[in-house]
């Protein structure tokens, strides 16, 4: 032996001589340019659910809508959402998971073209629903994936791509659609080819959909699939592009006993004693209810209406917004320096904390408001309590709760069950932001912004108290030690699975 092989932890730190694979690139070069490739899922789920935004005033002027259908026309994608989710997992443990990649573009190319040639209102509601069957798809995809080929040491890292991706993608929507609307004059003015920009802000989508189908066929099979479904030799040659020949012997044999007696039956693997589920399984749908439930989604697409509470203009508002997602993207970063470094529970845990006091004083600005309804107004000192704390808010979710829950989910469930456990959770994440979203109007008229964003904050401090006592840390642990336990096994980390 020379010790050429002994490069297993592979990418941040290991011996130089081994860190090139097969074709030149290092084996870090290749993890990340595949998980770039993986999280443009996320690109187009951001750009997916931002880009109505823009669109909504003009198509509800051209269909005439009423603000029920104005508001369903909104939100129905999220309802394609749930049922993409769900069914991403059996189709990933099905057909491998770079090939239902391939179909979720082809969702969202079709959304695109669609939607933007829509000639009524429920023609656009329904390839509404399907793009957001594809952002559902990519919301399980990306996260399994880039976790199935992630080298432990980075894993945190490539995983927090997908965040990154989704928030690229809420940006560059609001950016297109401010872009279009310029061009034209306005959303609802024609722009080109006799189509209106609220038109061409759909029809834009193509561009990232069709991009992200053609390189989603370069890039390999999860070697994890593929060692399921005995394919070890193509398992193994996707792994040395990965990390070293030993390191991949070793990873093939520890998957092997990781799935010993275990099969990818879907969501049958799921079943378990606590209500039904495993353990686990339940910790997963509560990370990705918390997530929603602080309100995230809210600040999103109803910013307008908070930022005019507080004293801005209608035109400022929307600054305000690509302020907002701008931020969120720098936040992100500082998330995916930190996420293998000090870890997935202080992140949470410090995130909780932000988000629990910056909520708490929302509420209570929101208690020296005056005015109802759509006009609610702040005086001083209370307004800018209000808007700082509104990005006190959206700082402590993008450092933490956000990425790091698709972290989680791609990581934490043992091999056999990640695709459905990650579905099934993907989906109660969908139904909550659903949920959320619609009742934001109806709570804010009847029961007050401050008691919503107190229920936001109880949401916040729910979830710390949540992470303390059930979710495990997964930092630099391999997929294969991953044995299903919670935070109620603690001690009994890398033990095997308590659960069954
Ligand atoms: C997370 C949430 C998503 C939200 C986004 C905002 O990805 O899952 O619902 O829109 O963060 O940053």
């Amino acid at each position: 032996r020379d010790g050429r092989d002994h490069d297993d932890q592979g990418l941040d730190g290991g011996g130089r001589d081994d860190d090139q694979a097969v074709g030149g690139r290092s084996h870090a070069a290749n993890a990340i340019l595949i998980s770039v490739v993986a999280a443009i899922g996320g690109f187009l789920f951001g750009f997916d659910t931002a880009v109505i935004n823009g669109a909504v005033d003009a198509l509800a002027g051209e269909f005439e809508l009423s603000a029920g259908l104005t508001g369903f026309a909104v939100s129905c994608a999220l309802l394609g959402c749930v049922v993409g989710a769900w069914f991403a997992g059996s189709a990933a443990d099905r057909f491998g998971r770079p090939r239902v990649m391939v179909a979720a573009a082809v969702l969202f190319t079709a959304s695109a073209i669609g939607s933007g040639l829509a000639f009524g209102v429920w023609d656009l509601i329904f390839w509404r629903v399907v793009g957001g069957l594809g952002v559902g798809v990519a919301s399980v995809i990306a996260p399994a994936y880039i976790a199935e080929i992630a080298p432990a040491a980075i894993r945190g890292r490539l995983g927090s791509l997908q965040q990154l991706a989704i928030v690229t993608g809420i940006f560059l929507a609001l950016l297109s659609d401010a872009f279009l609307a310029g061009q034209a004059g306005g959303a609802s003015e024609d722009l080109w080819l006799g189509l209106a920009a609220w038109r061409w802000m759909f029809i834009a989508g193509i561009v990232p959909a069709v991009l992200y189908g053609v390189l989603a066929l370069t890039i390999p099979e999860s070697p994890r699939f593929l060692v399921a479904r005995g394919e070890d030799t193509r398992a193994r040659d996707v792994l040395l592009r990965l990390m070293s020949g030993r390191a991949a012997r070793e990873r093939i044999t520890a998957i092997k006993k990781s799935m010993e007696g275990e099969h990818l039956v879907g969501l049958a693997n799921l079943k378990g004693p606590r209500l039904g589920l495993r353990p686990i399984v339940w910790v997963g749908i509560l990370l990705s209810l918390f997530q929603q439930l602080v309100g995230i989604n809210v600040i999103f697409y109803y910013s307008t209406t908070l930022w005019r509470s507080v004293g801005f203009e209608e035109s400022d508002a929307l600054t305000i917004t690509v302020i907002t997602s701008v931020t969120n993207v720098v936040v992100t970063v500082i998330a995916i320096l930190l996420v293998d470094r000090v870890g997935r529970r202080p992140l949470l845990l410090t995130g909780s904390a932000m988000m629990t006091l910056s909520l708490g004083a929302m509420a209570l600005s929101f208690t020296q408001s005056t005015g109802s309804g759509d006009d609610v107004s702040l005086g001083a000192p209370w307004s800018t309590i209000a808007l700082v704390a509104a990005n006190v808010f959206v700082v402590g979710f993008g450092v933490s709760w956000g990425p790091v829950v698709w972290v989680l989910l791609g990581e934490m469930f043992p091999n056999a069950l990640r695709a459905p456990a990650l579905a099934v959770a993907a989906a109660a994440q969908w139904v909550a932001n659903f949920a959320v979203s619609t009742t934001f109007p109806w709570m804010s008229q009847n029961l007050g912004l401050s008691v919503t964003y107190g229920g936001y904050a109880v949401f916040a401090l729910l979830s710390g108290l949540f992470v303390l006592t059930q979710v495990q840390e997964t930092k630099g642990r391999e997929l294969e030690d991953m044995t299903g336990a919670t935070g109620r096994d603690r001690g009994a980390d890398r033990q095997p699975a308590t659960t069954g």
